[in-house]
């Protein structure tokens, strides 16, 4: 699907430029011609000779130098891509994207482009959760760049959380994702899939049965036609997709918090299995057996995802989507789950033991939306994907 692509790689200043170069590799390997830039900062972690070499190109390092000018003028150079992917993507570089800035080549290629622009954010997780960065994050989505990453995990700099720079082969997923053609590009739409965990204490928490398998499937078939997927996900056993935005959570504020950080976008999926309780004051220390007896648990409610998103007075999506998991008077209960919640459609299933849906390959369901229920045979969770990401496709489109 890469054969032939162009890409622009804008390689920022952190550690992980060092991945930038494997990426070059990888994109190499699939057929892309891959046009590297390197920030001054950049230049201090990997060289223009080893960028240069691994690209089988010259890399552009300064506005400012003429050779370029006189070869390729800065403007064309932003224009002739398939896709700008900026890799790592800074603190700095995203803040200077978010406010307009063109003060160096990286900047202006950026400004001067109406390419679309993929980023890989790269950062000390304290840089990536300032209310700042935050900011950008939010303008840099509104401005329609598409984002992979940042991974959680331990970080060059002794810390962890949110900030590693994606894998190449991660990157790579979200490139092919990016300049898929299909009836969803450039549509961004929100996935949550997989339970919540709602902790007791620090050892222990509340969750559900769910494997994710739907939420993966569906955000997979978005992909597939071409969709931006903000994935938001709780602990499931089915790993996530490749080529989506993905976001791990464990409870449902976090996933709520994940939710509207993701905003805007055109759809919202709402697959998970969101708890509909937590432990109103979960302990900070392991509860012990023994002496105080029996813990008392007291419960509160969860916020609704769904219906929080459905009833959004300014910057509701679309097209908003919810599932009804039901064991008797499925029909009914899910036309008045979609009343109640204010969404657009319900896709509603029966997981009554005996159907074998919850935990199973196949999956029976019946759409429901303002026009009534429609009921789809028995499918694979796959091809119930399929079809949903299809309708979803032809809706948005109207
Ligand atoms: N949902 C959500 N946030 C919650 C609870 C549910 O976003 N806190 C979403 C689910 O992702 C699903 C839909 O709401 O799309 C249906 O959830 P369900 O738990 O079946 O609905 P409830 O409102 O809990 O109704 P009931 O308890 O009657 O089944």
């Amino acid at each position: 699907m890469l054969a032939s692509k162009r890409i622009l790689l804008i390689i920022g200043g952190g550690i992980a430029a060092f991945k930038a170069l494997d990426l070059i590799r990888r994109l190499r390997e699939r057929g892309a011609v891959v046009t590297p830039v390197l920030t001054r900062a950049g230049a201090e972690f990997v060289t223009p000779l080893s960028v240069s070499a691994l690209a089988g190109a010259k890399v552009y390092t300064d506005l400012f130098d003429l050779t370029d000018e006189a070869e390729m003028g800065h403007i064309q150079l932003s224009r002739s891509a398939d896709l700008i992917v900026v890799a790592p993507a800074t603190a700095d570089l995203m803040a200077k994207m978010a406010q307009g800035h063109a003060s160096d080549l990286a900047s202006t290629l950026l400004l001067a482009t109406d390419t679309p622009v993929l980023i890989a954010p790269a950062m000390n997780v304290r840089m990536w959760q300032h209310p700042a960065t935050q900011r950008n994050i939010a303008t840099l989505h509104g401005d329609g760049i598409a984002f992979t990453g940042p991974n959680d995990g331990d970080m060059a700099c002794g810390e962890h959380g949110p900030g590693r720079m994606a894998e190449p082969l991660e990157i790579v997923a979200a490139i092919d994702a990016a300049l898929a053609e299909g009836p969803l590009k450039g549509r961004r739409i929100l996935v949550t899939s997989g339970p919540t965990h709602e902790p007791i204490d620090p050892v222990r928490y509340i969750a559900n049965r769910s494997s994710g398998a739907q939420g993966t499937a569906i955000a997979r078939a978005l992909v597939r036609l071409g969709a931006e997927v903000v994935f938001v996900t709780g602990p499931a056993d089915t790993p996530p997709p490749d080529g989506v935005e993905l976001h791990r959570v464990q409870t449902a504020q976090q996933m709520l918090e994940a939710c509207h950080a993701a905003l805007p976008v055109d759809a919202a999926i709402c697959a998970a299995a969101v708890a509909d309780w937590h432990v109103k004051s979960a302990s900070t220390s392991k509860i012990k057996k023994g002496a105080g007896g029996l813990p008392q648990l007291e419960f509160a409610e969860n916020p609704d995802i769904l219906a929080t998103i459905a009833q959004l007075s300014a910057g509701r999506p679309a097209l908003v989507i919810g599932f009804a998991a039901e064991t008797n008077d499925v029909i009914q209960n899910a036309i008045a789950k979609r009343l109640r919640k204010g969404c657009d459609w319900i896709v509603a299933n029966d997981v009554s033991p005996e159907t074998g849906i919850m935990g199973g390959a196949d999956n029976e369901v019946a759409l429901i939306s303002d026009e009534g229920a429609d009921h789809w045979p028995r499918m694979s969770k796959a091809d119930v994907a399929n079809r949903l990401a299809a309708r979803i496709a032809e809706t948005l489109a109207k």
